[in-house]
């Protein structure tokens, strides 16, 4: 198969993107994009004299780059994906997919359109226990689920002093699509589609200066009838900072999984006599993001011409649930999750 080469828009995670790319038999890095020189600086030094620019348009319309990885702040992602596509580029754009409902949309239109692969970084897919959820319930060993919950808990104030745009005064990383877009994904993996949601949010401890809510808290009524919460908070005093919990509760068993622990508890078919211990899955230790079985995924899906795990419209029904989430907090009522444009 001939060799695919990829463009990446962004050395921050992007340099994971980068270190995973180049494990990947078959796939050459060609260059990487950022408009910071010292960035661009360190990353020759990292990756042997890769060629850098800071000219977007010029990386991504190289005849040598067939798949581009966006990685620019979230704010920016449909911008560099538009002009991606115009060059008929396959997309592994990082989460959230886009910071705007319409924009998701007409995402999804524009890649069926270019017929590329599309994909989002919604990488907590690709993390073993929470796959093992996902597993067990299209196996139907929890029976049907009445309740899925998850949380993503960050203390994110080193973070912030690393990418300033994320406080940004014009452009601040908005939290609920920022981070809340992981735990969403995740719920919406298992229990489907969001028919309503109900969403809280204050602003507590994060940065001072961070003009936005950073605690979220939403609560879901799903298409087929399950509920769900999905708690976001970039305000936690707590080391380690991040962790995510990932919970889903059926007539026939319980999962419990977080990121802290590299195994899931599962309780199933306990009946009222014989309460059972837990059974605990153990998984095999990632560090940090699985993201090198994320990109491994993506380029398999570039060669065979299959649907990546979260393709376009995947990435827009999440940001699409997080929209309504954000009207609920301007209404102060429940509001329906649009099912397309
Ligand atoms: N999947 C995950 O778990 C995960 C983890 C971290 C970040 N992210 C996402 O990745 C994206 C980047 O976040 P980050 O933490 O890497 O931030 P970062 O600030 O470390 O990196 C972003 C880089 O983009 C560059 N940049 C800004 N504008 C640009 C432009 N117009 N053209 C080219 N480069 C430009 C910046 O100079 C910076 O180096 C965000 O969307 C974030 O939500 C995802």
């Amino acid at each position: 198969m001939d060799e695919l080469g990829v463009a990446v828009l962004g050395f921050g995670v992007g340099r994971s993107h980068m270190n995973a790319y180049r494990q990947i038999p078959g796939v050459r890095l060609v260059v990487l994009c950022d408009v910071n020189e010292e960035r661009l600086a360190q990353a020759r030094q990292e990756f042997d004299g890769i060629e850098t620019t800071s000219d977007m348009e010029a990386a991504v319309s190289r005849d040598d780059v067939h798949v581009v990885s966006v990685c620019t702040p979230d704010h920016l992602h449909y911008e560099h994906c538009l002009a991606t596509l115009a060059h008929g580029k396959h997309i592994l754009c990082e989460k959230p997919m886009t910071v705007s409902e319409p924009h998701a949309w007409d995402l999804v239109q524009r890649v069926k359109e270019a017929d590329v692969r599309f994909a989002v970084g919604n990488v907590n897919r690709f993390v073993p226990q929470f796959a093992a959820i996902h597993q067990f319930v299209e196996e139907g060993r929890l029976g049907e689920l009445f309740f899925v919950e998850s949380d993503y808990i960050h203390d994110m104030r080193n973070v912030y002093e690393r990418t300033p745009w994320r406080k940004d005064p014009v452009n601040p990383q908005n939290a609920w699509y920022g981070g809340g877009v992981h735990p969403m994904d995740l719920v919406r993996w298992v229990a489907g589609d969001v028919a309503e949601i109900t969403l809280y949010a204050n602003k507590c401890a994060s940065a001072p200066e961070f003009p936005l809510p950073d605690t979220y808290i939403s609560i879901l009524k799903f298409a087929n009838g399950c509920l769900g919460k999905v708690w976001e908070t970039s305000a936690i005093r707590r080391v380690p900072g991040h962790v995510v919990n990932f919970n889903a509760y059926g007539a026939e068993g319980t999962m419990l999984t977080n990121t802290l622990e590299m195994e899931a508890k599962v309780w199933l078919n306990w009946g009222v006599e014989g309460l059972a211990d837990a059974q605990t899955l153990p998984f095999r230790r990632t560090i940090g993001h699985p993201v090198l079985d994320e990109l491994t995924h993506f380029v398999d899906c570039i060669r065979s011409g299959a649907t990546p795990l979260v393709d376009a419209l995947e990435g827009a029904k999440t940001v699409a649930t997080l929209a309504a989430g954000l009207r609920s907090l301007e209404s102060g009522k429940p509001e329906t999750v649009n099912a397309g444009p």
